[in-house]
């Protein structure tokens, strides 16, 4: 399958990053019913399991002298960080810098150009054949892929499928997971997700926070081991923002997935990162602990960055 298709495990061409979406016609309305949901349903107790949540050892992360370039410009220059198995990472930057295509190279939504991105034991875009390091086949870079899922910032749910087929759709086709298993599965990540009562909706009928919860819970229906995050809340309308947020802090807390997220919500990326890392030109400029990244960072780049995030 190519990297630019549209698939259920694979929902987001670039394209529709940013277009119009059925998500932009409903951000925003049925604010009090969000908030309702969010308080009432939303996650589970704190360190109570949730069954639905992926659990078992993660995989870590490593970029290994990654180079990513759109034509003249280089996004990514020998890029090296790793992210441990089961850590919760946060990558801040500039806008335009690369984040999202860090993120969209381990969709392998962008093809790599030099380098080598790991998943655990094994390389995303290269195989072993004979001793030998080759590109990856399909079947591979199938396989791998089925490890990671993303949340992208424009929510991108399959318009013509009510909340349930959006959850099913994928491990049905892609995974092989059986219709029925399918269909009760989805109705726990649901309920975890606190819209238990929209699985017939389609998703121009929720609001943007309720239709992130059902891209959300369509990432998790996969049962990825690693999670993507791409400033998942920076599309909604700011009172909706509180509760997805805090639906993502106890599914970070309540599963052992390694996450990379994309967010410029200090106080979020606090609360759900172990670590911070901050890129800028093809690079990380530093990284550590929120704490001490958003409190004492030691580059001047990152002081302007956060003093510009501040601002804005
Ligand atoms: N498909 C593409 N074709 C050409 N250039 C691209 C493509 N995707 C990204 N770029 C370029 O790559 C660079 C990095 O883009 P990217 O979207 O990864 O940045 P970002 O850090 O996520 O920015 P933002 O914070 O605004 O989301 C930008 O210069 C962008 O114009
Ligand atoms: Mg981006």
């Amino acid at each position: 399958m190519p990297p630019t298709d549209t698939t259920p495990e694979n929902p987001a061409p670039k394209d529709s990053e940013g277009g119009a979406t059925p998500a932009d016609a409903a951000a925003g309305k049925d604010v009090a019913t969000e908030k309702g949901v969010s308080t009432q349903k939303g996650g589970t107790p704190e360190d109570e399991p949730a069954a639905e949540l992926p659990h078992g050892e993660a995989p870590g992360i490593r970029f290994e002298k990654v180079v990513k370039r759109f034509g003249s410009n280089v996004v990514l220059r020998e890029l090296d960080f790793t992210v441990a198995p089961g850590e919760r990472v946060t990558l801040i930057g500039p806008s335009g810098s690369g984040k999202t295509t860090i993120l969209r190279l381990l969709m392998t939504l962008e093809t790599l150009d030099e380098g080598l991105i790991w998943i655990g034991d094994e390389t995303l875009w290269h195989m072993d054949r004979g001793g030998k390091r080759v590109p990856a086949n399909q079947k591979h870079l199938h396989e791998m892929r089925k490890q990671v899922g993303m949340v992208f910032q424009q929510f991108n749910l399959f318009p013509n499928m009510n909340v349930l087929r959006n959850l099913t759709e994928g491990p049905v086709r892609v995974l092989g997971v059986p219709k029925d298993e399918a269909v009760e599965r989805a109705k726990g990540l649901l309920d975890l997700v606190g819209l238990a009562d929209k699985e017939n909706a389609h998703p121009t009928q929720l609001s943007g926070g309720q239709q992130q919860r059902v891209a959300i819970a369509r990432s998790l229906a996969m049962q990825p081991r690693v999670l993507l995050l791409d400033e998942v809340t920076s599309a909604l309308d700011p009172e909706l923002v509180v509760g997805v947020q805090d639906l993502l802090r106890d599914i970070a807390r309540q599963s052992d997935l390694t996450m990379l997220c994309v967010t410029h919500e200090m106080t979020f990326a606090k609360d759900i990162s172990n670590r911070v890392l901050m890129f800028d030109q093809g690079q990380i400029v530093e990284e550590g602990p929120p704490d001490q990244i958003f409190g004492e960072p030691s580059e001047q780049r990152t002081r302007d960055f956060l003093q510009a995030v501040l601002a804005s």
